[in-house]
């Protein structure tokens, strides 16, 4: 089972389109590198798999959990 998944994550601000379905798997003990250039959306992706913001739509499964649906308890996973 992998670590982390991200099925077809969706970050909207506004009218902008910042991802547009984003899909990565991780195992334990993997990296991985995220490149591009300024302004691409490297950092709403990571802001988006620690919860710091809301993803527009997608799925975020760590460790088997989807921690996007409702009444996570974001302390907890952290
Ligand atoms: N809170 C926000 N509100 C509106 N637009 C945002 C916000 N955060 C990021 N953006 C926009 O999203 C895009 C991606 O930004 P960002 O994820 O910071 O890129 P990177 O980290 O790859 O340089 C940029 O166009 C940026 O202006
Ligand atoms: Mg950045």
């Amino acid at each position: 089972m992998a670590l982390l998944e991200v099925k077809n994550l969706v970050k909207k601000f506004d009218d902008k389109d910042v991802l547009k379905g984003i899909n990565v798997e991780l195992s334990e003990g993997q990296s991985k590198v995220v490149m591009g250039g300024s302004g691409c959306g490297k950092s709403t992706m990571l802001r988006c798999l620690n919860l710091l913001i809301q993803p527009t739509s997608g799925e975020i499964i760590f460790k088997g959990e989807d921690i996007t649906r409702p009444g996570v308890d974001v302390r907890k996973l952290r």
